[in-house]
């Protein structure tokens, strides 16, 4: 947790709970961390991490594309003002509308099957994704670039795919390479990069080389840009990068408080957050640090251990399990840490909750960066509503 306990009980008293709180100066800092570690590497900010436009303008305004993967995420994209060599288009089934927004900005597509040359705008640009087929050390649901996953074409398959878009009228810019995410050994990385830098024979020299995101908070970022800048080097090409979570996870942090608790052989904390909030702990076993937020009289070594429940009617609600805490009473606030990936975006309105509201810190203040939704929001869709 990169705030201090005062700003954080400031923001919850201000704005209420279950709340997602963002540090600007640890998304600053991470982004200098990338910049510092990949030089003249481009950088792609993969806004499925965390779209809220203030961040999104915060980042372009520091240089950064963005990397979508939805009309939704397009559309943000060209709202803060992205197009062109700044943005990229991805997607496993990019629909005809996908297709047009990208062209209609000048994006490159990410090609993930060899049907696209023949589904992609007339001369568009393009990279051709590449599943090494490589085992990944995450969460199976995380792996993209193993033998099983759905992603990219095979290396053999990828110089005639290059081959097929050009004979299209493409212009195949190079490869793309993305092999998972929260993914902290950078040998994984070293062995996909290598895997595709053999392909130089085939390709010959390319403009671009992607070499995607993946890297977990604590990843050895200058082990990963050595492995993707030698590769890069191979084909004489410009590095292209798309972190997400490395650039806002260490910059979010979701406040809830405590609802009350229970003893029934575990001891239960209830809390106002919970899956619709973080779905993390209970989709991949995700970890997320807790902290009390309370004057804490006891000795650490007679503190009790907790399992962190939301509100919801699901037995995998579940913000943590075991977990040692000082003695909760109602009202006590906790800060779920690394929440700014993956946490607000992929929240949601199921039992009809409303969506968290989302601030940030910028050294001087708070600002609502998103109100909290009304449950006339969560059903204004619905006809007649
Ligand atoms: N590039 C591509 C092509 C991707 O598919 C992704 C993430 C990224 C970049 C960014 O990956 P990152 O640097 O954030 O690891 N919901 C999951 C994460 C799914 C990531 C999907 N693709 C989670 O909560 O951990």
């Amino acid at each position: 947790m990169t705030l201090p306990r005062a700003q954080l009980l400031t923001a919850a008293d201000r704005f209420g709970t279950p709340l997602y709180v963002y540090d600007a100066a640890e998304l600053d800092a991470a982004l200098a961390r990338v910049r510092s570690a990949f030089g003249k590497g481009r950088v792609y900010y993969a806004m499925k991490a965390n779209p809220n436009l203030t961040l999104l303008r915060r980042l372009r305004a520091a240089g950064v594309g963005f990397e979508c993967v939805s009309a939704g995420e397009i559309a943000r994209a060209e709202h803060v003002g992205a197009s062109g060599d700044a943005l990229l288009v991805n997607g496993p089934a990019k629909s005809a509308e996908e297709y047009a927004a990208g062209a209609r900005l000048g994006a490159t597509f990410i090609v993930d099957r060899a049907e696209e040359a023949a589904l992609l705008p007339p001369r568009s640009k393009a990279l051709v994704r590449v599943n090494p087929a490589l085992a990944v050390s995450t969460h199976d649901h995380l792996a993209t670039g193993a033998a099983s996953s759905k992603f990219g074409v095979t290396p053999e398959q990828a110089p005639g795919v290059l081959r097929a878009l050009r004979a299209a009228g493409h212009d195949a810019r190079g490869l793309h390479v993305h092999i998972g995410s929260a993914i902290r050994d950078a040998s994984d990385f070293s062995a996909a990069f290598a895997r595709l830098a053999e392909l130089r024979p085939q390709t010959g020299e390319l403009e671009v080389l992607d070499v995607g995101g993946g890297w977990g908070v604590d990843a050895d970022l200058l082990g990963i840009a050595q492995a993707a800048w030698g590769a890069a080097t191979v084909f004489g090409a410009q590095l292209w990068v798309e972190p997400g979570r490395y650039l806002v996870a260490r910059a979010g942090t979701l406040l809830t408080r405590v609802v009350g608790t229970k003893r029934t052989g575990r001891n239960f904390l209830l809390t106002d957050a919970g899956m619709t909030e973080l779905l993390r702990p209970m989709l991949y076993g995700a970890q997320h640090p807790i902290t009390a937020l309370w004057d804490d009289p006891q000795p650490a070594a007679a503190r009790e251990r907790w399992d962190v429940a939301g509100p919801a009617c699901e037995s995998g609600d579940l913000l943590a399990r075991d977990v040692s805490l000082p003695s909760p009473r109602p009202g006590d606030l906790l800060a779920v840490g690394e929440a700014g990936a993956y946490g607000a975006s992929m929240s949601s309105s199921y039992l009809t909750r409303s969506r968290p509201a989302e601030a940030l810190w910028d050294g001087t203040g708070w600002t609502l960066i998103r109100r909290r939704e009304t449950p006339q929001e969560v059903w204004a869709a619905e006809v007649p509503s």
